[in-house]
């Protein structure tokens, strides 16, 4: 696409994204091609969603046999491939008694899961009486108003208020703060086993596990968003499981990574959650429709299949050393956190989106989830090689960032 036609998209696109000056044609593994036929390394990944990396030929496949089978019918009927992946799913999870709602998105995953739980809460209590949902600064849990008024970004409800009421804010990795509070009139509370667009906040160890507790001891939902850490991104299948037994939700979401750039959601439950809808209670006319569940079949397999889990962890750990490099070497580099392959390189000036842009220029592609702070959240196919290629292209944009040494 020539920059005039970048233009006629800008004239007739909502202005929602500031978007990089940039559009690809094609993808191949960990690689984005524009119109010239340009490669870029693909360390966005659609941010975490293309785990699999583009064009995968196990999710093709799928997507192109499902295609030409059948592509909707509603969910008026039964279809196999949504009650295939629901079975995938509570298996992976270990919840014999979880069951499944699709979605399209991350953002309908999480309000499937604050109806749940106020559902829930008004069969056990009475409509109207445990309605609260406490959730984290800096969290995001996506752009519907529900989703938005748990996002504990004020500046990104504030111009839509008001917003549903009912949640409640804290701050995040802190078990205490969190317990103090709980009120009658908690019904849940909604966290990120690793903040992602909060710029991949890791909370310590103990934080999750304390969380459970507090949720268990006064009878409240834990809900874990997944949306960004699910599906081995963190070196785990899900994030809460770095925490073994001690941190297991009522209710999770997934999104992204599940149809590697289909759009699916999914809200999953356990115990009494699990059957507190009834016919009615939720809907969706397109969600869980058999391509996008075929899709998201061959993603598990294969990150099953190919031991994606603990590549993840090793790459991941690869990816944090490697990018420490460029600490030791530039002033501009600060630190580097992460889990798994989300990770992050704090810089100490707000110059994140002069060196993604840098860096596409360069042909890298990495993006600016603050002002401060690159994210690095690649396909996990993504190799120890490819991470040091990333690395060098990052030194080599951090000297011409910070000029001449003295
Ligand atoms: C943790 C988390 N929850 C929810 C969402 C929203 O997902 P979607 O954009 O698919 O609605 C995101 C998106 O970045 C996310 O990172």
């Amino acid at each position: 696409m020539s920059a005039l036609s970048r233009e006629a998209a800008d004239a007739v696109l909502m202005p929602t994204y500031k978007r990089y000056p940039v559009a690809f044609a094609r993808g191949k593994g960990f690689y984005l091609y524009d119109e010239s036929g340009r490669p870029y390394l693909d360390f966005v990944a659609g941010v975490a969603v293309t785990a699999l990396g583009h064009a995968h030929p196990d999710v093709t496949e799928a997507i192109a046999r499902q295609a030409g089978r059948l592509v909707h019918t509603s969910n008026l009927y039964y279809t196999e491939p949504m009650a295939q992946l629901a079975e995938a799913l509570t298996r992976l999870l270990g919840w014999d008694d979880g069951r499944v709602f699709f979605a399209n998105s991350g953002a309908e995953a999480n309000e499937c899961a604050l109806k749940l739980v106020r559902r829930w809460m008004a069969r056990r209590y009475g409509p109207g009486t445990k309605t609260d949902t406490i959730a984290a600064w800096g969290s995001f849990h996506g752009r519907t108003m529900a989703t938005l008024a748990a996002t504990g970004q004020p500046a990104k409800w504030e111009p839509f208020a008001p917003v549903p009421a009912g949640m409640v804010h804290v701050a995040y990795d802190d078990a205490r703060a969190l317990a103090a509070a709980v009120t009658p009139a908690t019904a849940g509370v909604l966290l990120e086993p690793v903040q992602g667009e909060g710029g991949v906040v890791v909370p310590g160890p103990g934080y999750l596990p304390a969380v459970r507790q507090t949720c268990s001891a006064h009878g409240l939902a834990m809900m874990l968003d997944e949306v960004q850490t699910g599906l081995g991104r963190t070196g785990e299948w899900f994030g809460f499981q770095a925490s073994g037994t001690d941190a297991v939700p009522d209710v999770l979401s997934l999104a992204k990574a599940l149809g590697n750039g289909l759009p699916i959601g999914a809200c999953i439950a356990r115990g009494e959650l699990a059957t507190a809808f009834g016919p009615g209670d939720h809907a969706t006319t397109v969600g869980g429709g058999p391509v996008v569940c075929a899709a998201a079949l061959a993603v598990l397999q294969v990150i099953e299949r190919d031991k994606l889990v603990a590549r993840a962890k090793r790459v991941g750990d690869h990816l944090q050393r490697s990018l420490g490099r460029l600490v030791e070497r530039h002033e501009l580099a600060v630190s580097v956190r992460g889990k798994g392959l989300l990770v992050a390189l704090q810089l100490g000036a707000d110059r994140a989106r002069d060196i993604a842009l840098a860096a596409l220029s360069e042909g890298l592609l990495v993006n600016d989830v603050g002002p401060a702070v690159l994210r690095f959240c690649p396909p996990l196919l993504m190799g120890e090689d490819e991470c040091d290629e990333a690395v060098d292209i990052l030194d080599k944009v951090l000297a011409k960032i910070e000029g001449p040494l003295p």
